[in-house]
């Protein structure tokens, strides 16, 4: 069983301690679909894979939204723990997106996480390849780059901002995510992927 991992943040500007609070509430809701779906899978196996073969499919279907909804957002909330730090451009991450977007990453990101739809935009590096890939996961689950580890993930879903900024104040969320983002979080995370 999973538990919900507690988060030690700051007040953050423009991304009220209301919307945060609600926020966590659903990060722990996934905690717990998560742990129940695990539960009711071996209950119904048990029961007989042939008798529960629809009740089974679903909530196999199921697990990889609550799975990674889970860890999607505890990469998410750790990247204000700290308090927000500007990225240091002569670490290795720094010089790393430099070489590779030549200033215009965060532009970049916040245009993948306008995009319509719920979702997360995500900066991934591949090791093998030694290059960032960025994309757009849909809901949770959907269109990721298998295998490659996340370094930085941004929720794009209306739950994220609507108490804030309402149902079309996106970008201003974007901003907002970017002001409190503690980039330091991210350059130990491309440190610890042997970049
Ligand atoms: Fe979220």
């Amino acid at each position: 069983m999973y538990e919900a991992k507690k988060f030690d943040l700051p007040s953050l500007e423009g991304i009220s301690d209301e919307s945060v609070k609600q926020h966590i509430g659903l990060y722990e809701g996934y905690v717990k679909n998560f742990n129940a779906i695990s539960t009711k899978l071996v209950e119904y196996a048990k029961e007989g894979t042939e008798k529960n073969a629809l009740a089974l499919g679903e909530l196999i279907r199921r697990k990889s939204f609550e799975f990674d909804g889970m860890r999607l957002h505890e990469l998410y909330f750790t990247q204000f723990e700290g308090g927000p730090k500007t990225l240091d451009e002569q670490s290795a991450l720094g010089k790393a997106l430099a070489a590779e977007y030549h200033g215009y990453f965060v532009e970049y990101l916040k245009a993948i996480g306008n995009m319509r739809g719920p979702g997360w935009a995500i900066l991934y590096y591949d090791p093998a390849g030694k290059q960032f890939q960025t994309g757009f996961a849909g809901e949770q689950h959907q269109g990721h780059f298998v295998t490659l580890p996340i370094l930085l993930a941004l929720d794009v879903w209306e739950h994220a901002f609507i108490l804030d900024y309402g149902a079309t104040g996106k970008a201003k969320y974007l901003d907002a995510f970017f002001k409190n983002l503690n980039w330091g979080v991210v350059e130990k995370r491309f440190a610890a992927v042997g970049a």
